[in-house]
């Protein structure tokens, strides 16, 4: 089958590779029907993830077709149409019964940091993704869900990840009706989480990048507040002044470990991101929240070293809340949010290619060329 695969830092690329087999019982093979790039993919490019694995296939952003089914799976039949949560859990260990699947113990051998996770290195068990034609689903009868007749494969797609973390990031920011909340990033997941931020009754919603075309997007989108960081002397005093020198309610960030704005960055370049990444987001905002308000970090960190500014954090008062996406628990109900039209999701689609033109994706999307937001790719066969 043809199948992205990973040869090194910043490079992949798409080859031929043996077809996957079910492995035990409760598993189901899935025929992909579409799949997209993730900035968290990124990350894995750029060798950022530890254990990241020459040849292995990224992609945990997929739907797909049932092609064959385990022995024990009871719920999914060949010839049904599914999308699939990002993290690869269990269903019944002590962290998936209180619906934090992206903590599962069972799906990762290094269960002490994240569930398991397809196409997300070996750090987090070592699965093949779904940028392929097919790809293997582990318990099947826990994690995937079965798209309504009525919803096709792309009104329904981000649901595996950046629409329920979107809407995690928004939700872990604890906000109450009227407040202010200022989302760093205006990538899919601070699309996502600015428009989930409205829906749970916030004020006031200021987006920061520097991206012109991201900005206006999001102003478009979700009627946020653009800020573009490089054109302000200080993003930080700036949000001050936007919010009575005092601070926002809640900040998000859904940047991550790959953050631009840094002195250091710009001084090391990449040799600065391996080894302390980049926490510029995270430390903004800590910096640009008020005392005793709320920051919700959702961008991801993958390098273990970061200087994060914990002391400003702790004697502000702030309340930090982080996670990978529950994603599962929020499947459902974002499932009407798009059915009703409160949520475009694949509205953020910026551009289609076929899996064989994977690699182009990728640099389109990483270097932000053609005003990229969201890449999605067609299997030959989805075609
Ligand atoms: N926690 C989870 O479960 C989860 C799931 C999916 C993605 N993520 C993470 O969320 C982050 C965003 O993902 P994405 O798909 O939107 O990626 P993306 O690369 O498309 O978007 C990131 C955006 O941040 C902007 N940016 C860079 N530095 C900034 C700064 N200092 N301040 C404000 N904006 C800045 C970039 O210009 C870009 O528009 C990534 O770190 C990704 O790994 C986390
Ligand atoms: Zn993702
Ligand atoms: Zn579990």
């Amino acid at each position: 089958m043809l199948a992205l695969t990973y040869q090194g830092p910043n490079r992949v690329k798409v080859t031929q590779k043996r077809e996957p087999k079910l492995q035990h019982p409760n598993d189901v093979i899935l025929r992909v029907t579409r799949t997209a790039i993730c900035g968290s993919d990124l990350h894995l490019l750029h060798g950022l993830i530890p254990d990241t694995r020459v040849g292995c296939t990224f992609g945990h952003e997929f739907t797909g077709v049932v092609e064959e089914v385990g022995s024990s799976v009871e719920s999914l039949r060949r010839g049904d149409r599914v999308v699939v949560p990002f993290n690869i859990s269990c269903g019944t260990c002590f962290f998936c019964s209180r619906g934090l699947t992206a903590n599962c113990e069972n799906t990762n051998p290094n269960a002490s940091v994240a569930s398991g996770v397809y196409g997300y290195s070996h750090t987090t068990g070592g699965y093949d993704g779904g940028q392929a034609e097919l790809v293997r689903v582990p318990f099947a009868d826990v994690g995937p869900m079965k798209i309504p007749d009525d919803m096709t494969e792309e009104q329904v797609l981000f649901l595996s990840d950046i629409l329920p973390t979107g809407y995690q990031a928004a939700e872990m920011g604890e906000i109450e009706p009227g407040e202010t909340v200022v989302v760093f990033g205006c990538g899919p997941v601070g699309l996502f989480a600015q428009r989930s931020a409205w829906l749970m009754g916030a004020g006031r919603v200021i987006a920061v990048d520097y991206l012109a075309y991201r900005l206006a997007f999001a102003a478009r989108y979700n009627a946020v507040e653009p800020v573009d960081f490089r054109a302000v002397d200080d993003v930080v005093m700036h949000l001050l002044e936007m919010t009575d020198g005092r601070g926002a309610d809640v900040c998000i960030d859904a940047v991550g470990c790959e953050a631009k704005g840094s002195l250091s960055q710009s001084i090391f370049g990449v040799r600065a991101k391996l080894f302390a990444g980049s926490a510029t987001a995270l430390n903004w905002s800590i910096a640009a929240a008020r005392k005793a308000g709320n920051v919700s970090i959702i961008g991801v960190y993958g390098p273990p070293y970061n200087a994060v500014d914990i002391g400003t954090a702790m004697n502000k008062g702030l309340t930090m809340r982080m996670n990978q996406a529950n994603c599962k628990r929020y499947m459902p109900h974002l499932l009407e949010h798009v059915r009703a039209g409160r949520i475009d999701a694949q509205g953020i689609i910026s551009h289609r290619l076929p899996l064989e033109h994977a690699e182009e994706a990728y640099r389109l999307f990483e270097k932000k060329r053609d005003d990229c937001i969201k890449c999605v790719l067609v299997p030959p066969m989805a075609a």
